[in-house]
C-alpha cells in the first residue's frame, strides 16, 4: 500500500577509518567511553564507503531499518541508544529556540536503509562508517546541526571516528557523562596527499571474536592493557599527531605497527587469550620487514585490526613496487577474479636482489585481493534524490 510521501529524506556517506594508535576497552560498557584515547586516518569512499537515506514521515508506525536490504531488529540497544541520543539533541534544539528549518515532528517515526560498497563477508570493519553515516543521516532528518560524536560513538566506539575526514583522534575524555570523549580532525584529507593505503584481504579460516567482546575480556584480565591505556598511550596520541602534522612517515610508521603489534599483544595477555592474527597475516608482518630491510628504511607499514586482514599504509612512489612483492609472496590465485581493485597500480618487475631478500616459500591465494586506496573526507550529503535506497512509500527501492 503507497502512503503518502515522507516529510523528510536525506542520504549519506560515510567512510571506514583504520586506527594508527588502537582503542581497546571501555571504562563505560553504556556510554561506550574509552580507556585510552586512538588515532585514525579516515579511507576514501571512492573504495569504502557505506550509504544511508534516512526518511521521517507522520504516516510510519514504527521504527524500521533494512541493512543490505534485510531489515533488522530496531530495537537493538545500540540502535536504541542512537535514536534516543538523536531526538534528545532535537529536542534541546528546540527549547534553545532554534528555528526549524523543516516542518517536522520529533514524535514521527523514522525508516532507514543502509547499504556498503564493499562485501561485509569479506571481514571489513563495516560498523565504524555504519553508526556514523546513521548518525550523520538521523541529524540531517531531524534538523540537528551539534557535534555527533555521542550519537556515532553509542551505536560503536570506532565510528565516531568516521565523523571527519583526514586524520582523527578520538579524545578519551574524563566525564563520568561522556561530554568530553569527542572525535576531532588533526589534519584534513588534503594535508598528506601521498600517502596510500592497501587493504590486503586474507582469506579468513574462522569468523573471530568480535572487538566489543574482546576489549571487554582484555579489561578483565589484561594487566598488559591497564598499563598501555594508562602509560604509553598518552606519548603515543603525542608523537603520532607529530609525525602526522610533519608528514613524518618513517615515524608514522613505525609507531603504527608498534601499536598494532601492542594491541595484539594485549590480545594475547587477555585470558583466555585471544588471537586476530592468521599464519597470513604473520607473513604480511614478515614481508613488510624484510621490504624495509631490503630499502634500508621505513617505506611500508602495517596495522591489523580485530581480524586477520591487513591494512598496509605507504606513499605513492612505492605502492607498484610493494604490490609486486605481495604478489611475489602470495601469487593471486586463478578464479577470475581481480585481485587489484581501487587505484591503478603499474605493474613493475621486482629486483632478484629484493626477491632473494623476501625469500619466503610463496603462499597461492594466501591474500584474496587487494584494495588500493588513499586518505579522504568525512561523511557526505548525497542532493541527488536518484541515490535515495527508500522510495515515496518510505520502504527500499527493489535493487538494480
Ligand atoms: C581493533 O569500535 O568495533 O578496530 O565500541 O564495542 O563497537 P565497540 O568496538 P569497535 O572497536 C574497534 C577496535 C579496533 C581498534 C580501533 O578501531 O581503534
Amino acid at each position: 500500500m503507497a502512503s503518502e510521501k515522507p516529510t523528510v529524506v536525506v542520504t549519506c556517506t560515510a567512510p571506514v577509518n583504520i586506527a594508527v594508535v588502537k582503542y581497546w576497552g571501555k571504562r563505560d560498557e553504556e556510554l561506550i567511553l574509552p580507556i585510552n584515547s586512538s588515532l585514525s586516518v579516515t579511507l576514501h569512499q571512492d573504495q569504502l564507503k557505506t550509504t544511508t537515506t534516512a526518511a521521517i514521515s507522520r504516516d510510519f508506525t514504527e521504527d524500521r531499518i533494512w541493512l543490505n536490504g534485510r531489515e533488522e531488529d530496531v530495537g537493538q540497544p545500540r540502535l536504541q541508544a542512537c535514536l534516543r541520543e538523536i531526538r534528545r539533541l532535537a529536542r534541546k534544539r528546540r527549547s534553545n529556540g532554534l528555528e526549524d528549518p523543516l516542518p517536522l515532528s520529533l514524535s514521527y517515526k523514522v525508516h532507514v536503509a543502509s547499504e556498503n560498497n564493499f562485501p561485509t563477508a569479506a571481514g571489513l570493519a563495516s560498523s565504524a562508517a555504519g553508526y556514523a553515516c546513521l548518525a550523520y543521516a538521523l541529524a540531517r532528518v531531524y534538523g540537528v546541526d551539534s557535534d555527533l560524536s555521542e550519537v556515532a560513538r553509542r551505536g560503536s566506539g570506532s565510528a565516531c571516528r568516521s565523523l571527519y575526514g583526514g586524520f582523527v583522534e578520538w579524545q578519551m575524555g574524563e566525564r563520568p557523562d561522556g561530554k568530553d570523549s569527542v572525535a576531532r580532525q588533526v589534519a584534513p584529507e588534503s594535508h598528506w596527499p601521498e600517502l596510500r593505503v592497501l587493504i590486503l584481504v586474507v582469506s579468513a579460516e574462522k569468523k573471530p571474536m568480535g572487538s566489543t567482546a574482546g576489549m571487554q575480556t582484555s579489561v578483565e584480565t589484561s594487566a598488559l592493557l591497564k598499563f598501555r591505556a594508562e602509560a604509553l598511550v598518552p606519548a603515543r596520541m603525542a608523537e603520532m599527531t607529530r609525525c602526522i602534522r610533519e608528514r613524518d612517515f618513517q615515524a608514522f610508521g613505525q609507531l603504527t605497527m608498534k601499536d598494532s603489534n601492542q594491541f595484539h599483544a594485549t590480545c594475547l595477555d587477555t585470558f583466555p587469550p585471544i588471537s586476530y592474527l592468521s599464519d597470513t597475516s604473520r607473513r604480511i608482518i614478515q614481508l613488510a620487514h624484510r621490504f624495509n630491510a631490503h630499502h634500508g628504511r621505513t617505506k611500508v607499514a602495517y596495522t591489523f585490526d580485530a581480524g586477520p586482514n591487513a591494512v598496509i599504509f605507504t606513499l605513492d612512489d612505492t605502492v607498484a613496487e610493494f604490490v609486486a612483492a605481495v604478489r611475489h609472496s602470495f601469487p593471486p590465485e586463478s578464479n577470475g577474479d581481480k585481485f587489484l581493485k581501487g587505484l591503478p597500480v603499474e605493474p613493475v618487475l621486482l629486483s632478484d636482489e629484493l626477491k632473494a631478500t623476501l625469500g619466503m616459500d610463496p603462499i597461492p591465494g594466501g591474500i584474496r585481493y587487494i584494495i588500493a586506496t588513499q586518505v579522504g573526507p568525512g561523511p557526505q550529503v548525497l542532493d541527488d534524490p536518484g541515490a535515495h535506497l527508500l522510495g515515496p512509500d518510505g520502504l527500499p527501492k527493489p535493487a538494480a
